[in-house]
């Protein structure tokens, strides 16, 4: 009996430990996994900005819905500020009094770009015709609360109870809840609420509350993740999504210099988080999502436990197609820059990375070869259902140089060594994280310094300057006095350049500066902890100086190869190549076994065809080796009989 009922519950652990989310939460919700499989749609910022209309999106989500749909592509999703009025003098940038609020503070679509919301119907008829196409409809929103709900001072509403909220016998407002001291970095119409404070919790609630009532099946909620985090906002709205009736997906963005570490604290909480900064169609964006792929892939990331579900490290957006430019007011208008190659590398590392696949493109005028690559069935294929997606770092590659007497070799694995700059990079990551300790004050002469003791180049340290302020002004004074201990550094002496959290504008993949014009606020405001990390106000992560070579999204050389498998037993292997000149590639099948732990009954076992071009090769002395065009890949899938 005993033994019976200690197998039982044996079975329920091991059970459990090799299906950490799914068979339990079917059990208790009676719902199906939400983002089981990476989340796959259109979002409507690469072609349109901000400034897309009801129009322009139901045309685009009709489009996804008759030629997309059967490839997996089912969320539509309108990105940031479709509640400001697209009228003279608003942009996307610190335009303060052009947002449409309810008299509880909470944003609501332009009715000029939105007449369906007429009447406080918000995004409901959007919603109904997008779900009567068979689509998800999402939305992006921004941290926190509005400047101007908090300008207006808003009263806060309780959805759990009706009417306005009370606490402790009063009426809280938005100016209880707003923290003007965390703006959105690079948008500054959007802080913070205090979620610490039971108002904040509920102004919050009343928001998501709202959207759910709209219909909305997916949310991105930007400027909480990355150079941006707030760890306390992003787990607060989980909790608030999960007391929905209807499964929301919850993504997060953008990602600027996240790192395992730091996204350690919320992917459980998640569905998707971006994990680098914008990503726009050139060369440079695309080539800074591999470092940073491989590092989550290798912290075992890629599915984990997120909420209700997985959760996806995301690539960002697909900007291919039909596109509008970063930071305009302007719909699509141009074509994508970025060359064949570099498309079809830019489809097969998110297909290898399982990242949600969102195109951005404007579907109205979509060319039947941007069609073809979004819709490549191999591509999907192992996008929604490979397994153990890591990088291969064994492959060896030889520039393909005319000029024979310049032939040279390097092996990936190596690529970091034989990339010599001795700048060394400002990176952001988790306190708890080692990598974070090695700061210190000195008192060298006259100066008081914060240096970084670089622990890989002995005796070698770098040093910022404390600011001192002569200023008499009584703003600056009473900032101070708010941020007694905190203090702002500067690059150099003579400079009125500071060291800046996150910078006031919206940061794109490869773009990796800590550095602006100095002025008082959160973003601008270190302290120093005994253990040696330097915490930033804003967003309570602590500085790093990293090797240039090692962590920097600058980093655009040599050969990258990714590896999967997939649910008949065969393999992918991707080779990339970061160079500008043309390369031949070569893995050692001996090296993809042991990566695998698997065993083939030998190398003439293998047969191996190519993706792109439909070509079989044939792998000579154990070797596979393909010639890889400058900034392109090739993709093989390989079945061995082991
Ligand atoms: C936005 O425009 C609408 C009319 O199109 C107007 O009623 C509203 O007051 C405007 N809102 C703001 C914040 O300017
Ligand atoms: C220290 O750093 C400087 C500049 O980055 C470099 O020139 C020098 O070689 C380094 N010294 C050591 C011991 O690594
Ligand atoms: C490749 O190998 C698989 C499995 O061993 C086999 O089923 C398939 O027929 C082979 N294809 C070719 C073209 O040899």
């Amino acid at each position: 009996m005993r033994a019976a009922l200690l197998s039982i519950l044996l079975s329920i652990l091991l059970f459990s430990d090799l299906f950490p989310f799914s068979e339990l939460s079917e059990a208790r919700t009676g719902t199906r996994e939400l983002a089981s499989t990476p989340p796959r749609g259109w979002n409507s910022y690469d072609s349109f900005s901000w400034v897309i209309d009801e129009q322009a999106f139901l045309n685009n989500a009709a489009i996804v819905a008759k030629k997309l749909l059967p490839y997996g592509y089912e969320y539509v999703v309108v990105d940031y500020l479709w509640y400001r009025n697209n009228t003279e003098g608003a942009s996307n940038q610190d335009a303060i009094g052009f947002d449409n609020i309810d008299r509880w503070g909470r944003p609501i679509p332009d009715p000029e770009r939105w007449p369906s919301s007429e009447g406080g119907r918000g995004f409901k008829e959007v919603a109904q015709k997008v779900h009567d196409m068979g689509l998800k409809f999402g939305i992006h929103v921004m941290r926190g609360i509005s400047a101007q709900a908090v300008n207006a001072n808003t009263p806060i509403l309780d959805v759990l109870k009706g009417g306005a909220y009370v606490e402790d016998g009063r009426r809280k407002h938005a100016v209880d809840v707003g923290m003007t001291d965390t703006s959105c970095a690079w948008l500054k119409g959007f802080m913070s609420v205090n979620t610490d404070s039971g108002a904040g919790e509920a102004f919050l609630r009343s928001l998501y509350h709202q959207y759910a009532e709209w219909g909305v099946d997916f949310v991105k909620l930007d400027c909480v993740f990355g150079d941006d985090m707030s760890s306390r906002e992003i787990i607060t709205v989980s909790k608030l999504l999960k007391e929905l009736d209807r499964p929301v997906v919850f993504s997060l963005s953008p990602g600027s210099h996240a790192s395992p570490s730091m996204a350690a604290a919320i992917v459980n909480y998640v569905n998707m988080y971006r994990v680098t900064g914008d990503d726009w169609d050139t060369w440079e964006d695309v080539a800074a999502h591999f470092d940073v792929a491989r590092d989550f892939a290798a912290a075992k990331m890629i599915g984990a436990q997120g909420l209700n579900g997985r959760s996806w490290p995301d690539l960002d957006m697909l900007p291919l197609g039909w596109l509008t430019d970063p930071g305009v007011r302007q719909g699509p208008h141009r074509k994508c820059k970025l060359t064949q190659d570099e498309q079809k590398t830019q489809m097969t590392l998110w297909a290898m990375v399982k990242s949600p696949l969102m195109f951005g493109g404007d579907l109205r005028n979509i060319d039947r070869t941007t069609f073809g690559l979004i819709t490549n069935r191999k591509l999907l294929d192992i996008n929604s259902h490979s397994e153990n997606n890591m990088e291969f770092p064994h492959v060896t590659a030889r520039k393909n140089i005319r000029r024979a007497s310049r032939v040279y070799t390097w092996n990936a694995a190596r690529v970091e060594k034989l990339y010599t700059s001795n700048n060394d990079g400002m990176g952001l990551t988790s306190c708890s994280n080692e990598n974070a300790k090695g700061w210190f004050i000195s008192h060298e002469g006259e100066k008081n310094q914060m240096c970084w003791e670089h622990r890989l180049k002995s005796n070698n340290i770098s040093c910022l300057y404390k600011r001192r302020s002569m200023s008499t002004l009584s703003e600056e004074i009473a900032y101070k006095q708010e941020h007694q201990g905190k203090f702002q550094l500067l690059l150099a002496e003579t400079k009125d350049t500071c060291l800046d959290a996150s910078v006031n504008r919206k940061r794109t993949a490869s773009e990796n500066t800590f550095l602006s014009t100095c002025k008082w606020n959160a973003n601008q405001m270190w302290e120093l902890n005994d253990d040696g990390t330097l915490l930033s106000s804003y967003s309570g992560l602590c500085a790093t100086v990293e090797r240039k070579n090692s962590n920097s999204p600058n980093v655009i050389h040599g050969v990258r190869s990714w590896v999967a498998t997939g649910r008949r037993g065969e393999i992918y292997l991707a080779f990339f190549n970061l160079e500008s000149e043309r390369a031949r590639i070569s893995a050692d099948i001996g090296d993809l076994e042991k990566s695998l732990g698997r065993r083939f009954t030998g190398t003439g076992s293998c047969n191996c065809s190519e993706v792109w071009t439909g070509t079989h090769l044939g792998i000579v002395d154990g070797t596979l080796s393909t010639l890889v065009e400058p900034h392109g890949c090739s993709l093989f899938v390989l079945n061995c009989e082991s």
